[in-house]
């Protein structure tokens, strides 16, 4: 047969496909995230997200040594607090639980880079990600109480902080409190593109943040729009958002990768706990093979041009790579 290209030429041997391999992935890339509660000698099962906890700060380095053992060098931090109320005011204590985890974590483990999630869900009697009035989410109001929840959560010592409420203006106001605050040189890393999805059920159970009346759809991004990304992610940028989000991550490579091509900003990626949920699930039941779907998967988020991912299988992720089966 006279046939002058043969893909398959390079597909010949291990050495030669991880030569001409065009992603590489790397556990720098990595960002685990961590559910902390207040009180004390808690490490209690997500019913929903098997092998994952939420931990008080005084079991939590049980997690932490593990985390660092894999390599895995980032957390991201959401907080369970004992008092929730209208405004959400524990998000902001001093003495809160994402400040005091944070003030332990950087002292116990220096060397993990911490950052923390900022919204008001798990904190607001209501669920919702803000002050309401009425029934909705009032937009400005609410950009005051993430500042400041922003700035305690910088003065406890995080290395980054990542709104992930959806207000619009949020990245410039909290840009703004830090810088006065001379916090000039804290990176914001965006969930500049978050959907409303119904991906994220099980971390509503794991953080009991579900919303008690309504959806968050008149805040979160309808999932039949991508030129709207676009719009979110530009307005982050002329912010001062370092970072760019997009979330959910399986469902939504496409957006991603519109993302990368338009923006100069790295992209980072959250693969959230209903896609965890679901490996998990289906591995259960014996239906596929977990440890290849948790390394296929990775990698595809990657080729769509994710310069970070964050996955609750990033330990995993980090001995798979450790063991050459991607990379
Ligand atoms: C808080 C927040 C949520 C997630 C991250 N930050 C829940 C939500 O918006 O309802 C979801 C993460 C996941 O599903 O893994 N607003």
């Amino acid at each position: 047969m006279d046939l002058i290209n043969r893909p398959r030429r390079l597909r010949n041997g291990s050495v030669l496909r991880s030569m001409v391999r065009e992603t590489r992935i790397s556990a720098d890339t990595l960002i685990y995230p961590i559910f902390v509660q207040e009180g004390s000698d808690i490490k209690e099962k997500i019913s929903s997200m098997p092998g994952q906890y939420r931990w008080s700060i005084d079991r939590v380095d049980e997690l932490l040594e593990r985390v660092v053992e894999s390599g895995v060098k980032s957390i991201l931090l959401f907080g369970i607090p004992e008092h929730k109320d209208e405004i959400g005011s524990s998000a902001w204590a001093e003495n809160g639980i994402v400040q005091q985890a944070v003030r332990h974590i950087k002292e116990a483990f220096p060397q993990l880079y911490v950052i923390t999630d900022v919204c008001m869900c798990e904190y607001t009697s209501h669920g919702h990600c803000g002050i309401l009035c009425g029934n909705d989410v009032d937009n400005d109001k609410t950009l005051e109480v993430l500042a400041k929840t922003a700035l305690s959560h910088v003065r406890a010592g995080a290395d980054m902080v990542a709104p992930s409420d959806m207000m619009d203006g949020r990245v410039r106001r909290i840009r703004q409190v830090l810088d006065e605050n001379g916090f000039v040189n804290t990176p914001i890393m965006s969930y500049s593109v978050k959907y409303a999805s119904a991906f994220y059920g099980p971390f509503r159970d794991a953080a009991d943040s579900a919303p008690a009346f309504g959806d968050r759809k008149s805040y979160q991004m309808d999932p039949h729009n991508s030129r709207e990304a676009i719009l979110e992610a530009q307005l982050d940028v002329q912010e001062g958002a370092d970072i760019l989000m997009v979330k959910p991550g399986m469902a939504y490579l496409d957006v991603l990768k519109e993302l990368k091509e338009r923006f100069n900003q790295p992209v980072a990626l959250y693969s959230v706990s209903g896609e965890y949920a679901m490996i998990k699930a289906a591995a259960q039941s014996g239906y596929v093979d977990e440890a290849a779907l948790i390394c296929e998967s990775a990698v595809c988020m990657y080729r769509a041009g994710a310069d970070m991912l964050i996955t609750y299988f990033a330990m995993e992720i980090a001995k798979y790579i450790k063991e050459g089966r991607i990379g």
